[in-house]
């Protein structure tokens, strides 16, 4: 097995690192405190890249690999997971599902502004009373002949406010359960959607949350992706591979609490010698080091076997849940090694800790991956 990376995937590790060590690090607090959306720096994820990291040039995209895709999403997330995610759901929701799925005049007049950067996405699965269990969608997509009319409400909406372009599914043939679902491409400007308030949230403060109400708004029937009721599978197909974004955002949360703690350790001092060495701390490293790496491969192998065009449910599902799990454990370590220090937001670990927790409930709860991950056992 080869476990180097190629000059490629280090330039693009090296250009994420550079962007959020030097960029997003100056104003991180502060757009955390009063929630203030990332506007110029969105920007400037684009100029780099990395918003269609692996859409054809054709299409507006860079045409990097998904492990280039894991080794950026890292190094933007040890500083801000508010970044990282919009740059997640628009790379492997809303670009991916139009580049494997969208036909090609969807790719023209969708896909090339969004992975180009110039417009934002997001993705509308979610509904107050289907979360974990999508297959009961209440929002309607009513086949009107020559278009839809959508009604319903959509929760826990990543960039709503922001974007442009949304990927909504809704239910068309309630007698067919799952099978009757579809999914559409929806101009966030139509008459009929308003939004609800921003959500006042733990972490990922400055991305923009909310819920979005569909009230008759119509629909062209050229915006359905796929045949009629292949949005179920889509929207499986889509967060499978977006699992793999929002693993690598944890591994990140993981990864730079761990940075920030060891740093701290090699500085700060008790009982007459640095933190460091004292066995209880440098065994919480030793740990904390193990459970990254473990998740870093956990990642990687799930980007790998996307780019060799193998199956990956299992192991984006494994990924995503070992990875968000661990950020949770190492961020709050991290919090334990900081002491007094790691309760106050400047030393950034206690934020870490917010962000990841969100990890292990959106994309898929750690308990909705186990449900993939034993079925997958358990199939015979
Ligand atoms: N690929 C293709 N098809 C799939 C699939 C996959 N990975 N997984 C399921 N399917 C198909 C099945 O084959 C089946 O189809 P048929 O009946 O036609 O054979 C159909 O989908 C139903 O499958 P299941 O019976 O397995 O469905 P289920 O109701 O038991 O649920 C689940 C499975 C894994 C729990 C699923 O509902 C799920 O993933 N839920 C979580 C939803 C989620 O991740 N939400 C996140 C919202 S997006 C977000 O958070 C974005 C953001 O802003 C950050």
């Amino acid at each position: 097995m080869n476990f180097d990376f190629t000059e490629e995937q280090l330039m693009i590790k090296q250009a994420a690192r550079d962007f959020a060590q030097r960029e997003l690090i100056l104003d991180v607090l502060e757009r955390d405190e009063k929630s203030i959306f990332p506007t110029q720096h969105i920007k400037k994820l684009a100029e780099l890249g990395f918003m269609g990291m692996m859409v054809d040039p054709e299409y507006g995209g860079s045409g990097m690999d998904t492990v280039s895709y894991v080794l950026a999403m890292e190094e933007i997330s040890k500083i801000d997971a508010s970044v990282s995610v919009i740059m997640s759901v628009n790379n492997s929701l809303v670009c991916y599902g139009l580049n494997r799925f969208g036909n090609e005049d969807q790719k023209q007049n969708y896909l090339i502004p969004l992975a180009s950067g110039e417009v934002i996405g997001a993705f509308l699965l979610s509904e107050p009373e289907a979360g974990s269990d999508a297959t009961h969608q209440h929002t309607t997509a009513e086949d009107k002949g020559d278009h839809y009319l959508i009604n319903g409400t959509k929760n826990w909406i990543t960039s709503a406010n922001s974007a442009s372009t949304y990927i909504v599914i809704a239910q068309t043939h309630p007698d067919k359960k799952h099978r009757g679902i579809n999914a559409f491409i929806v101009d966030r400007n139509s008459p009929g959607i308003t939004l609800g308030p921003h959500e006042d949230k733990m972490g990922m403060r400055s991305s923009d949350t909310h819920s979005v109400m569909f009230s008759d708004v119509v629909v062209p029937k050229e915006n359905r992706i796929g045949e009629d009721g292949f949005g179920f599978k889509f929207a499986m197909m889509v967060l499978e591979a977006g699992r793999i974004g929002i693993a690598s955002q944890a591994l990140g949360l993981a990864s730079g609490a761990m940075e920030r703690a060891a740093a701290y350790a090699k500085e700060r001092k008790a009982f007459g010698t640095e933190i460091a060495n004292h066995q209880a701390i440098a065994f919480k490293l030793s740990d904390m080091s193990v459970k990254v790496e473990n998740a870093r491969n956990l990642c990687l192998k799930a980007a790998w076997l996307k780019d060799n065009h193998k199956p990956i449910t299992l192991a984006s599902a494994m990924a995503k849940q070992y990875a968000a799990d661990i950020a949770m454990e190492v961020t709050t370590e991290a919090v334990q090694i900081h002491g007094g220090y790691g309760y106050v937001k400047e030393y950034h670990v206690e934020r870490l800790m917010r962000e990841a927790k969100l990890t292990q409930i959106y994309e898929g709860t750690s308990e909705v991956q186990k449900i993939v991950i034993s079925r997958d056992l358990l199939k015979g």
